[in-house]
């Protein structure tokens, strides 16, 4: 989502300053190109554009070069293909796509807007991909003016949005199963779908965990406080080894407004940035946003999902047992033990990072045993420290200062109030915590940070070590173990800095492999994935606006030689960020969400800066799944 719509920081005193900056961390890699060994080795190379070749990596499709653009594009020698777009049928009674006539009920049966994570799963449980799949896409959000005629640009058009569209903008979040297949090396949505399914804003889910009951999430229509009615700003997510989806809300605060009638709350809304006039006008439309009426909806909302995309008639449940935040994603890995972990960013300037670790180990031969697994087990919080260490502090009730007296009465109160009971323990404010992927070639994890441009001088630490952060980085948690068996239960391990984003020689601190080429720098980390080879797919969010391209896709090498060295391989069309990328396992697709096509200053209906992908008069810009693949067939970025 754009910074627009984000929370500018809510975290009041970031305890940030640990003391001075440990260049010499940076200094140990040597294969990190500072400004300053740019500047020595040359930068001619650079300011001239010239791509160069791959030099040391092991990935060898030819760059793209920086551009914007109405349209993609995508290495030589690879393909992309729009599996599907914003209106298409996801379930069989769903009517042509009409955008001069978006309704409530005809979004609730086709693909939603602005599609974020992807998951792309086996048709059955358990069963091996060939060539049909499952796919899951999260649509995290609407651009109210894009979506309708008439509504002039974003902020005019969100203010004075009618019930009706309101109505039709709910059903538009939420996400999409859609049944796909490969047909001539083509993903497409299948024939005769079984299991094709619409999750919306209104879907009843179910409250699990800790605060599931508590008084703070009851309100008028929930007097249990255990159901409520869909899930809002999914953003990215994760799959457990159970075959189930998790999907995370995200900037839920955009939706509720008024003003709040329990005073008693007005500091946790706060923290959350929830405040009387709000991105979204929903809550002039419709009761339960609106706070003076609802006091406790805003609590419902804010956490991870898990959906069993196996079972059309199944309930998502909202595990609470993970915490209540900006949730980017919620990515797993399993401790030698078998207990599962699930690693997860708050988007937010000055926000955290954080991991779940499950009470007991999962159980692959008995699926039922895995159904609450998620909801008992401890939530912790990143501290980094300027060594090299870090250290993963309990949200536990009754621990530390997390008591009655700082006004945690139960540990439903922690979860509700995650952020502030992260506070108390001083854990570590970053720089926009976005996706945290797990390698699973090295069992390293990786932490996209996408920028802080609050951050000041007295601020930085060495995890968040450049000051207003336009560009971002990418911070490497390693945690004790050899490659293939990493104790991701354990509570003290290393981390380092990956990269620091930015173009070398004009950005203070960029930093990347010696021999990346004037095309291979990248502005605002977001999301990744990682090839069966460990190498790392990143995603930006935010380039356009921070460094003048458009966002992308960049691989490199995670180890070895080329190490850092990132490479172009995909562009968005103009307004677009690049989210959900999801490799196949045996590397032969390349699954990307196109999300808010055409998402510029000034674009309307009317007239958006791009039609992008259908290119047909009077169509608006469609957020779609796309999936890129080798021509001809073969690994995807040889
Ligand atoms: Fe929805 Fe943090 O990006
Ligand atoms: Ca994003
Ligand atoms: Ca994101
Ligand atoms: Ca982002």
């Amino acid at each position: 989502m754009t910074i627009e719509l984000e929370d500018i920081g809510s975290n009041p005193a970031p305890r940030a300053t640990i003391g001075e900056i440990i260049e010499a961390r940076f200094s140990r890699r040597g294969t990190l190109l500072s400004a300053l060994a740019l500047a020595a080795t040359g930068t001619d190379a650079l300011a001239q554009g010239a791509p160069r070749e791959g030099g040391p990596s092991t990935l060898t499709f030819p760059e793209l070069r920086h551009q914007l653009a109405q349209t993609d594009a995508v290495a030589q020698g690879h393909k992309t293909h729009v599996v599907i777009r914003w209106g298409d049928p996801v379930l069989p009674d769903a009517p042509a796509f009409d955008p001069r006539n978006l309704t409530a009920a005809a979004q609730a049966m086709q693909f939603g807007y602005n599609n974020d994570f992807i998951a792309v799963l086996p048709p059955q449980r358990g069963a091996p991909i060939a060539d049909r799949a499952l796919l899951w896409a999260n649509h995290e959000y609407t651009n109210t003016n894009l979506m309708f005629p008439g509504m002039g640009t974003n902020n005019q058009a969100r203010a004075r949005v009618t019930a009706g569209q309101a109505e039709a903008e709910l059903m538009a979040h939420g996400g999409s199963i859609v049944e796909i297949e490969r047909v001539d090396g083509n993903w497409r949505p299948a024939a005769a779908p079984r299991l094709n399914r619409r999750i919306t804003g209104a879907t009843p889910m179910t409250l699990s965990g800790p605060a599931a009951g508590h008084p703070r999430m009851r309100t008028s229509a929930d007097a249990a406080g255990t159901r409520v009615l869909g899930m809002l700003n999914n953003c990215a997510g994760g799959t457990t080894p159970w075959g189930t989806v998790l999907t995370c809300e995200e900037n839920f605060n955009n939706y509720f407004g008024g003003e709040l009638s329990d005073t008693t709350q007005t500091e946790s809304h706060r923290r959350y940035g929830i405040v009387a006039t709000p991105g979204y006008g929903w809550y002039r439309h419709m009761a339960r946003f609106d706070r003076a009426q609802e006091p406790n909806e805003a609590n419902r909302f804010g956490w991870v999902v898990e959906i069993d995309p196996y079972d059309p008639t199944s309930t998502p449940i909202k595990r609470t047992a993970l915490g209540r935040f900006k949730h980017e994603g919620a990515t797993h890995a399993i401790a030698p033990d078998g207990r599962v972990v699930v690693y997860m960013g708050d988007d937010e300037r000055f926000d955290y990072v954080y991991r779940f670790v499950t009470a007991r180990p999962w159980d692959a031969q008995n699926p039922a045993a895995n159904r609450d697994l998620l909801d008992e087990g401890t939530l912790s919080v990143a501290k980094f420290e300027t060594d090299g260490s870090m250290r993963w502090l309990p949200l536990v009730h009754g621990q530390g200062p997390l008591t009655a007296a700082n006004g945690f009465a139960s540990q439903a109160d922690v979860l509700i109030e995650t952020r502030r009971a992260s506070d108390l323990l001083q854990a570590t404010p970053m720089d926009r915590p976005e996706d945290v992927e797990t390698n699973p070639t090295t069992g390293v994890v990786y932490v996209m940070l996408t920028n802080n441009t609050s951050r000041t001088d007295a601020r930085v630490d060495a995890a968040n070590p450049r000051p207003a952060n336009k560009h971002g980085h990418v911070l490497e948690i390693i945690p004790p173990g050899p490659d293939n068996r990493r104790e991701h239960a354990a509570d003290i391990m290393r981390w380092g800095l990956f990269l620091r984003a930015g173009k070398p020689g004009l950005d203070a601190g960029a930093e990347y492999h010696l021999a990346t080429s004037s095309e291979g720098w990248l502005s605002c980390p977001d999301n990744c994935t990682f090839d069966s080879k460990g190498r790392i797919w990143i995603a930006t969010d935010g380039a356009p606006g921070a460094a003048g391209v458009a966002d992308g896709i960049y691989a490199a090498d995670t180890t070895g030689p080329g190490r850092a060295l990132t490479r172009l391989f995909y562009q968005a069309p103009t307004g677009a960020e690049v989210c959900g990328p999801l490799m196949l396992p045996d590397d032969s697709a390349l699954f990307i969400a196109i999300q808010h096509p055409g998402e510029d200053s000034g674009s309307t209906f009317e007239s958006p800066s791009t039609r992008w992908p259908d290119f047909v008069d009077g169509m608006p810009p469609r957020p779609s799944v796309v999936v890129i693949t080798k021509t001809g067939g073969g690994a995807v970025g040889s």
